[in-house]
């Protein structure tokens, strides 16, 4: 793995890092204001991107390279409601597209096939993280001050569960 590739995606394992940082952050304020259903989305979600970070950190290895770990940022702690949060979350899993799409990109300039095809998992997986997060900002922006729909869409929310990837699961 070429050098320049190398840092691209210890610069990304960094991301993945901070997205599970802020994804943890948001549950922290979400259980602190009684959304313990929100609270438990947020930690699951949390949850998810350190299974990002394993496929990058395998993925480094696998190839040879030096993975190298980096500082991660501290995330924003306060909110001004559930809506601002998830707005939040949306608007970071928008900007992890753009980085995915920019590595993808990198490896296209390099001839990288391995990289390429290795890369796709995050794109279509990105499908998915962009559209989460846009349903429910709909679904918050729809229930407004209506406290009953926001305990409702909490609870529902709360039925989300972390599966663990199936041993040996495609990178
Ligand atoms: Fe790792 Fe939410 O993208």
């Amino acid at each position: 793995m070429k050098k320049s590739m190398q840092k691209a995606i210890n610069d990304q394992i960094n991301a993945e890092l901070y997205s599970s940082y802020l994804y943890l952050s948001m549950s922290a304020w979400c259980f602190s204001r009684d959304l313990n259903g929100m609270g438990s989305w947020f930690k699951v979600q949390a949850q998810e991107e350190l299974i990002h970070v394993g496929k990058f950190f395998s993925y480094v290895l696998d190839r040879d390279g030096k993975v190298e770990l980096q500082k991660i940022d501290g995330p924003p702690t306060e909110w001004s409601g559930p809506l601002a949060a998830f707005e939040g979350a949306l608007e970071h899993e928008r900007k992890i597209t753009s980085k995915i799409n920019k590595i993808v990109d990198l490896a296209a300039k390099e001839g990288d096939h391995t990289t390429h095809t290795f890369l796709q998992w995050f794109v279509n997986e990105q499908i998915e993280e962009e559209a989460t997060a846009k349903q429910i900002v709909g679904q918050l922006r729809l229930i407004g001050d209506n406290t009953s729909g926001l305990f409702l869409l909490d609870k529902e929310l709360g039925t989300r569960v972390f599966t663990l990837p199936p041993a040996g699961a495609a990178a």
